[in-house]
């Protein structure tokens, strides 16, 4: 029988990629600005090389946000961490690295940040992302700290997720607003439901929150529009400006 997962207690602001508009997205630069901006939380993408090592990049290719090419998942570590994953932000970032989820864990104990790890994995390679990347988070994450919250869009990660590691709590993610989405979640045995800011209306949000999960928006920009998601009730925003929004809603 699964362990009951506990509440996370959840942010009404989390930095989304890290501080994704000032600081080039998912690198200890990132996570470090988010702090810089007040954000208690952040949320990255986590993924495998092709060696199965867990690092942090959102694309399946390597070409947006690093000087690499081509798709992850065809590289190995020693290859993927030679890349330059900041000069195309800007040249403050150049010698950034594509880092290591090992890394970023160090980093979020040192900076006392708690985080959401979207499970994002290559294509193909779902089941094996979440049993390196998961087994990784329980051996170095101290029990004592703020248990994090794992989310993906993909269904099987989820289910992998909820048999491998139960008291891990997870948050389902949706690009839609599907008719069954609360047989879903319940399914999956989720914390929170994540939606799509597009999608998201007072109603939709009431009936999440009725139905007793907590509520989390992506990606939320507008210092406005966060504090209307407040006011329906969501619980929190993922946004790449911590600081503007934390501002705006204090
Ligand atoms: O987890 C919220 C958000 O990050 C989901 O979309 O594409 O930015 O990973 P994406
Ligand atoms: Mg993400």
């Amino acid at each position: 029988m699964p362990l009951k997962p506990s509440r996370v207690k959840l942010p009404k602001v989390i930095g989304h990629r890290g501080a994704a508009e000032a600081a080039p997205e998912n690198t200890l630069a990132s996570f470090r600005e988010a702090k810089r901006q007040g954000a208690g939380w952040v949320e990255f993408d986590a993924k495998l090389s092709a060696d199965n090592r867990c690092f942090l990049l959102h694309d399946d290719d390597l070409d947006r946000t690093s000087n690499g090419r081509g798709p992850a998942r065809l590289k190995t570590w020693d290859e993927l961490k030679s890349l330059d994953a900041g000069a195309w932000k800007g040249p403050q970032f150049v010698g950034e690295k594509l880092p290591l989820l090992s890394q970023c864990l160090e980093l979020f104990q040192e900076l006392d940040l708690a985080f959401n790890l979207e499970l994002k994995p290559c294509p193909g390679r779902g089941e094996e992302t979440v049993r390196l990347v998961l087994d990784e988070v329980k051996a170095l994450w101290p029990a004592s700290r703020p248990r994090p919250l794992i989310s993906s869009f993909e269904i099987p990660c989820l289910e992998v997720s909820r048999d491998r590691h139960p008291d891990l709590p997870r948050g389902l993610l949706l690009e839609t607003h599907p008719a069954d989405w609360a047989d879903l979640a319940r399914r999956l045995a989720v914390e929170t439901v994540n939606i799509w800011d597009r999608d998201a209306n007072a109603d939709w949000c009431r009936e999440i929150k009725a139905a007793g999960f907590g509520l989390l928006v992506y990606t939320v920009n507008d210092a406005a529009r966060a504090k209307t998601l407040i006011q329906w009730g969501v619980d929190g925003v993922f946004t790449d400006a911590p600081g503007r929004i934390l501002e705006s809603i204090g």
